[in-house]
């Protein structure tokens, strides 16, 4: 099976609040969605990369890596799950369905590519598929309705969900299909995974993978990637 990486950066990057999407800003030399793209295009198992940008953008006038040929542009969609819809969509014309893909948020630019190596590896022959996620450091509380702690969690047993996310390209879209179908709003592809009643692999990633959101994750992901002379 063939690995093939598909990137959502579709949004308009509402809390960031900039003049312009964030993945369009720039970090250090290029600009955040350059960055994440070059992560895969560098990966020598990766054999392509599905691009997915919102439908006002001109990709000619973007900072794009050098890709020979293995970077593919389709337009998004209203929500996140759209986006990756037509990113799916795509690649059932040229991929298999037991093909891997990994859905990565053009928004984290700083995924270690230690930590891209040891998803492979350990999903590659995985019955499910997984995703990349961090022990969570706080102490997490459920709220109830009136805003009071309902319970407190067992911290050891949360983790906070990164990307990329891999998964086999029919369980993929036969899961976001099904959320679709069932009107349940996902944000990421494990829990469209998780409807279809399967238990996707927790794979331990590092947090400086964090996505940028709001304009302060800005100055850290500049610290991080500095760290990573890139
Ligand atoms: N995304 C997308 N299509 C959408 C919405 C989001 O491809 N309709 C992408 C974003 O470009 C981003 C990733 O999904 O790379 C994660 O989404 P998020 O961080 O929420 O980005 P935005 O939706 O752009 O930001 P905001 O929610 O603050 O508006
Ligand atoms: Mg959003």
């Amino acid at each position: 099976a063939a690995y093939w990486a598909l990137i959502p950066a579709a949004g308009v990057g509402r809390r960031m609040n900039a003049d312009r999407p964030k993945q369009f800003l720039t970090l250090g030399r290029r600009t955040v969605l350059a960055h994440t793209l070059s992560i895969f295009l560098r990966h020598p198992r990766i054999r392509g990369v599905v691009l997915v940008l919102g439908s006002g953008i001109d990709p000619d006038a973007l900072d794009l890596p050098e890709a020979g040929g293995r970077l593919f542009q389709v337009t998004g969609g209203a929500e996140r799950a759209d986006s990756v819809h037509n990113g799916l969509a795509f690649l059932a014309q040229r991929a298999d369905a037991d093909d891997w893909v990994l859905v990565h948020d053009a928004a984290r630019p700083c995924l270690p590519a230690a930590d891209l190596d040891r998803l492979l590896q350990a999903l590659s022959s995985d019955p499910v598929g997984g995703l990349l996620a961090a022990p969570s450091t706080d102490t997490l509380k459920l709220s109830d309705a009136a805003g009071r702690v309902e319970r407190t969690l067992d911290r050891s047993r949360v983790w906070r969900a990164l990307t990329p996310q891999m998964f086999r390209l029919g369980v993929l879209r036969e899961a976001l299909a099904a959320a679709a179908a069932a009107g349940v709003a996902v944000t990421d592809e494990a829990s469209a995974v998780e409807l279809l009643g399967r238990q996707p692999r927790l794979i331990e990633g590092s947090p400086v993978n964090i996505k940028i959101t709001r304009p302060e994750d800005l100055e850290i992901a500049h610290l991080y990637l500095s760290r990573q002379d890139r």
